[in-house]
């Protein structure tokens, strides 16, 4: 190309974004790190961005605002980082659980924030590598941090009140425009996120400016002031669902894959990143084996294949990892690499077979390790949990099973046959295979005739995160008529503080204490909840 034609080019890209931006098409790869939840330093990002552009992957996404701590500075608003980018504990989960969620200053808090040189000079780093670095702030909901240090942003008007920007203020769109612009001067990306996920709008129902206002009304409002600032909005999905239907702005689907899919046919730009898939705060392997992560378990084979099946609609693809439970940049690393090498891989026109992708990580895993990047040591995987890789054999196998108290209708697993059809969970409590009870768990097993019994095992899976605990006591007993019960076992387990773990109870005989029944057809299993109360999650019977 002709010098002047790369000038004129480069010059009008850099300071026409309107020339630009509509017509651009997003990054086809995408890798979000959330740097609210846990601040991540500079070099971090740099050695991120190197990275990226070492494997093809176009874009870095940076989560830069939400309650945890506001990350960019705002000259106009310097309160936002003197207070919102700093915090009362280091660690998010004792923040969040402290119940008051409090902010602090420099001298006392914990934190951080990007200067704007400092963002200014990793975007034109980055950019000088081919990857485009799109900022997002969060908007109206998971705000509590610019609520509380510009409380008349809220509803309230008071901090620590409101999760939640007042939408039906032009101050809420005046600050938000002021904001935009210092973002937009910063980051010459075509797009810039704007959040639109899990607002609780409380407040609005009462508040007299917001009553009737819904947020899709705020982001149509907020799409004006991006579209002025030459940019494109991207929001996540509840935007699109909530009734959102103009198509200049692209839409992030993290929930349902079908989402994406309805969003692409109707016009929008589409980011595909459903939390099941593509979310790298779960585990990458045996959670036994791995600092505590949010829990679910998503290891590189099954990222791959996911990845490049046909069930991806034809949308920019992107990772994200969240960091409530990723504290540190090496932990950060850890749970990016190796599992963006498969986005890269995904990205290319024909993407290698699962085995041979495979061959591929694992060399490129060691030079990632031996360039000091902290990824996940391939090498040494443990890999899925061995139950759940073949059907188990035993005597309840097909027997039918009937529930006091049923299981619970968004994790039914394989339904009433669930327990009893030989397959057992994996290290995730959303595999499939796992049936969660809300509350106390109390079910017989019909045998169809009395057998002679050796043992009983049921495992249980606890997943703090979520709220699902080991059973507190753990009940078996038995009959051939429905009608007289001889107890097998009673065992109280106390509560396991670990936050992800398998637990199997066991009844066996001979042993010692325990009686030796005759035949009999009829087992019937209670298991009490934790004192926590929460969810109850089994996968199998298992009888021999
Ligand atoms: C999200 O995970 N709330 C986008």
């Amino acid at each position: 190309m002709k010098r002047w034609l790369t000038f004129l080019l480069t010059f009008s890209l850099l300071h026409f974004p309107l020339l630009h931006s509509f017509s651009s098409s997003l990054p086809r790869g995408i890798v979000m790190v959330d740097v609210s939840r846990h601040f991540m330093p500079l070099s971090f990002l740099y050695r991120q961005v190197d990275e990226l552009a070492r494997y093809g992957i176009p874009a870095l996404h940076l989560h830069l605002t939400d309650a945890a701590g506001w990350r960019m500075e705002i000259r106009k608003y310097p309160e936002l980082t003197d207070q919102g980018a700093w915090r009362t504990a280091p660690l998010w989960q004792d923040w969040w659980n402290d119940g008051q969620r409090r902010y602090a200053d420099k001298a006392t808090g914990y934190g951080g924030y990007y200067t704007q040189d400092e963002l200014r000079h990793l975007v034109r780093y980055a950019a000088g590598l081919g990857v485009s670095i799109i900022p997002e702030i969060e908007f109206p909901g998971h705000s509590e941090e610019v609520t509380a240090a510009l409380p008349w942003l809220s509803c309230t008007g008071e901090a620590y009140t409101s999760a939640d920007f007042c939408i039906g203020n032009d101050s809420t769109y005046m600050f938000m425009e002021d904001v935009l612009r210092e973002v937009c001067d910063i980051f010459p990306s075509p797009f810039i996120h704007l959040g639109g996920d899990e607002a609780g709008g409380i407040h609005w129902r009462t508040c007299p400016r917001c009553r009737g206002m819904k947020q899709s009304d705020a982001m149509l409002r907020l799409n004006a002031i991006v579209r002025r600032l030459g940019r494109t909005m991207i929001c996540w999905d509840e935007v699109y669902t909530g009734g959102l239907r103009d198509t200049s702005v692209a839409i992030m689907v993290w929930r349902s894959p079908d989402t994406a899919r309805e969003a692409l046919s109707s016009g929008h730009q589409v980011i595909y990143c459903p939390a099941r898939y593509c979310y790298l705060d779960k585990y990458q392997d045996a959670p036994s084996t791995q600092p505590r992560a949010m829990g679910g378990y998503l290891p590189l084979d099954s990222l791959y294949c996911h990845l490049i099946s046909e069930d991806v609609p034809p949308a920019s693809l992107a990772l994200c990892l969240w960091t409530e439970y990723v504290p540190t940049e090496e932990d950060a690393e850890r749970m990016l690499w190796p599992r963006a090498l498969a986005l890269a891989e995904a990205l290319k026109p024909e993407p290698r077979s699962s085995k041979a992708f495979r061959r591929w990580a694992e060399r490129e895993t060691r030079k990632l390790r031996a360039r000091g990047v902290h990824a996940f040591d391939l090498d040494h995987e443990t890999g899925q949990r061995t139950a759940y890789t073949s059907r188990a054999r035993h005597l309840a196998r097909g027997a039918r099973v009937t529930y006091k108290t049923p299981f619970h209708s968004l994790y039914p697993a394989a339904g009433a046959a669930s327990l009893t059809d030989g397959w057992q969970g994996g290290w995730a409590n959303t595999d499939g295979r796992w049936q969660g009870f809300l509350g106390a768990m109390d079910l017989t097993i019909d045998l169809a005739k009395p057998k002679r019994l050796r043992s009983i095992d049921m495992t249980f899976l606890q997943s703090r995160g979520v709220e699902i605990y080991l059973p507190s006591r753990f009940t078996v007993s038995v009959s051939n008529d429905l009608q007289t019960w001889t107890p097998l076992t009673d065992q109280p387990h106390a509560s396991d503080p670990r936050p992800d773990v398998l637990h199997t109870f066991r009844w066996q005989s001979p042993g010692p204490g325990t009686p030796s029944p005759g035949p009999v057809r009829y087992i019937r299993i209670e298991a009490r909840p934790d004192a926590l109360g929460g969810w109850l999650f089994a996968d199998e019977v298992v009888v021999h």
